[in-house]
């Protein structure tokens, strides 16, 4: 989504704006803009495309202005041009947005209908001309921004500046994140601390319907019923060593790369590892005895760590688990009953249809527990527990090392479960977690398949379609290389229950189709290698993905075999993400495309 940044600076901030602007590219853009001002008077410059169009445009027409504001658009209404390009602004003000404005084409209208001409096709559009003419009338900024945003429906993050007013910046949050930094006689607002990590580690948190008034000498925030409160100044550890790709071509290699430890990182949150215990790192308000059914819910990638953990949960804990996509548990109004545990797992922490489906959880009276990697982020807030990852900061847009800490924390989750609820006995409990003890060593044996990986990645990347299959918790995995293939490459990709071959998808199967099968060697592989001989017998190249036991008894022949460590079946999933991981990405690298930021995409989907 898009980023916004905003500083009342000592000196020029143009480059500072610039500089922030470079730290939320992670949040996919395209395109960008600042505003200063200079003697009083609003200069903008804005440019399609890249950061780099923008510096070029400062360049040549340099602005010096020490109030600014900036941003990086994702494009929701109008098109990624220069023209739709924030910030947007009128003689007396400059506003950049992160969101969208759900009323606008009303708003829109009335103001039409007053004589106001509208320069571009944005939704932003509306909310400078709503502040303009108040200003035009003689009402002061802040009075004027409280009317506005009064007026505004939907989900939004907005800055201000305001011609004349060298001394103001405001800022107002209602869904999308706001942080507001605090600096030695400067101050600064930014969508989170990456973007305020260059200027200070001093940072609050806007809650939703909160808006901030900035002075040089410091911050006053009111709520949605615009009473002043307060808002805690939390230090954030160094986020500038965190955000750099090290000597990687790409954050996503970086990330992919870190698993081991930071895999390593949450298992040591969860796990005694000198009992070989599980600890949750929070106590738990409710007994797992009386517990009658987990809801797991999610988007994306992290659907998909929820959907593996459904088979956890009910194998270790014998619980029901009803596992549903965010953006449709919002609106189908599940039955939830008071006593119910609703799971929601988010890298973010800001994605819309999640922040909603966990609202309406608790509407419903259930116990809310969030899996997050961002643990100031909105859904850890509204959640009743919180389990973080201990991911680190995840920059690729494809989830690659907050996918394998979520595993690791929904295992030890399922596995505290199933103790709580008796069905674990102590030894049960020692033996599965001395499973997880061993994850982030395997995952360090299964990145050692990278090269043979990179060289089947040239095939891949000259297919049209690929199928991923699996069974158990490979199935989920088979869904989530298909999306990581697909998101990052634009190859279409399916992910296909290995049983369901023969119920529609085996029509698809002949020589240009390569089938990726996920099997390690366990209770179901025998009937995996029958739907691999299907596979093999209409000309379909086969990808195996397993140990070698599996390689020794897959009596297929298969277009390569990658061999994974052998370990215990119960948490493949998380070390067998590793190849899948590293498929998508390498195929993406053979097509050129921009791995870390694919057309489209947004790191964090907060608008729904
Ligand atoms: C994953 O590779 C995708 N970028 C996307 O599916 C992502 O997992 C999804 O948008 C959920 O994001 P969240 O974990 O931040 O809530």
């Amino acid at each position: 989504m898009c980023g916004i940044v905003g500083i009342l600076g000592r000196g020029p901030v143009a480059e500072q704006l610039v500089d922030s602007l470079k730290r939320l590219e992670y949040r996919g853009y395209d395109s960008a803009g600042v505003a200063t001002l200079e003697g009083g008077v609003l200069e903008r410059r804005r440019a399609e495309g890249k950061l780099k169009n923008l510096e070029a445009r400062l360049q040549a027409q340099p602005l010096k202005g020490f109030t600014g504001i900036g941003h990086t658009r994702w494009a929701t209404h109008g098109k990624p041009t220069e023209n739709n390009a924030h910030p947007h602004a009128t003689d007396r003000v400059a506003v950049v947005h992160n969101g969208i404005i759900e009323n606008f084409h009303e708003l829109r209208e009335a103001l039409q209908k007053k004589g106001t001409v509208f320069a571009t096709e944005t939704d932003t559009e509306i909310v400078v001309h709503l502040v303009d003419e108040l200003l035009s009338q003689g009402v002061a900024p802040v009075d004027a921004v409280r009317d506005t945003l009064s007026k505004l429906k939907g989900a939004f993050a907005l800055g201000f500046i305001f011609a004349g007013h060298d001394d103001l910046l405001i800022g107002a949050r209602n869904g999308p994140p706001l942080a507001v930094g605090y600096g030695k006689g400067e101050m600064y607002l930014g969508s989170d601390a990456i973007a305020l990590g260059p200027f200070t580690d001093n940072i609050s948190y806007l809650e939703d319907g909160d808006w901030v008034v900035l002075t040089h000498k410091g911050a006053t925030v009111y709520d949605r019923n615009n009473a002043i409160v307060d808002r805690e100044i939390v230090k954030h550890g160094p986020t500038a060593s965190l955000v750099d790709k090290a000597n990687y071509r790409h954050f996503m290699a970086k990330e992919i790369h870190e698993q081991p430890e930071v895999v390593g990182h949450t298992l040591a949150r969860y796990v005694d590892m000198g009992t070989e215990r599980v600890v949750l790192p929070a106590r738990l308000p409710f007994d797992f005895k009386d517990v009658q059914r987990i809801s797991i819910t999610a988007c994306g990638t992290a659907s998909y760590a929820g959907f593996v953990a459904k088979y956890w949960f009910e194998r270790f804990a014998r619980v029901p688990v009803e596992l549903d996509v965010a953006s449709e548990f919002r609106y189908r109004e599940a039955p939830l009953r008071k006593g119910d545990l609703a799971i929601f797992i988010s890298q973010s922490g800001e994605t819309a249809d999640t922040l909603a489906a966990l609202r309406y959880a608790k509407s419903q009276g259930a116990h809310t527990l969030s899996v997050v990697n961002v643990p100031t982020s909105t859904i850890a807030r509204e959640s009743e527990i919180v389990m973080p990852t201990l991911a680190g900061p995840e920059i690729g847009v494809a989830s690659t090392k907050a996918f394998t800490c979520q595993l690791m924390v929904l295992a030890a989750l399922a596995i505290a479960a199933g103790r709580g609820r008796g069905e674990l006995s102590e030894a049960d409990e020692t033996k599965l977690v001395h499973g997880l003890v061993e994850v982030p060593r395997l995952i360090a044996a299964a990145l050692t398949t990278e090269p043979q990986i990179e060289k089947l990645a040239r095939e891949i990347a000259k297919s049209k379609d690929v199928l991923y299959l699996g069974r158990g918790t490979s199935y989920p995995l088979a869904l989530e290389g298909a999306l990581k293939l697909k998101e990052i490459s634009y190859i279409h990709a399916e992910g296909y229950a290995a049983g369901e071959l023969k119920h529609g998808p085996i029509a698809l199967i002949d020589e240009t189709m390569p089938v990726v099968v996920i099997a390690p060697y366990d209770r179901v592989f025998e009937k995996t290698v029958s739907n691999m001989q299907e596979v093999a017998a209409r000309g379909g190249n086969i990808i195996l993905m397993t140990d070698a036991k599996g390689a020794q008894e897959a009596t297929v022949e298969s277009l390569v075999t990658i061999i994974l460590p052998d370990m215990a079946a119960t948490f493949t999933p998380i070390v067998y993400a590793i190849p899948v991981q590293l498929l998508a990405y390498h195929t993406a690298v053979v097509m050129g495309t921009d791995v870390d930021q694919p057309r489209n995409l947004a790191k964090s989907v907060t608008v729904e």
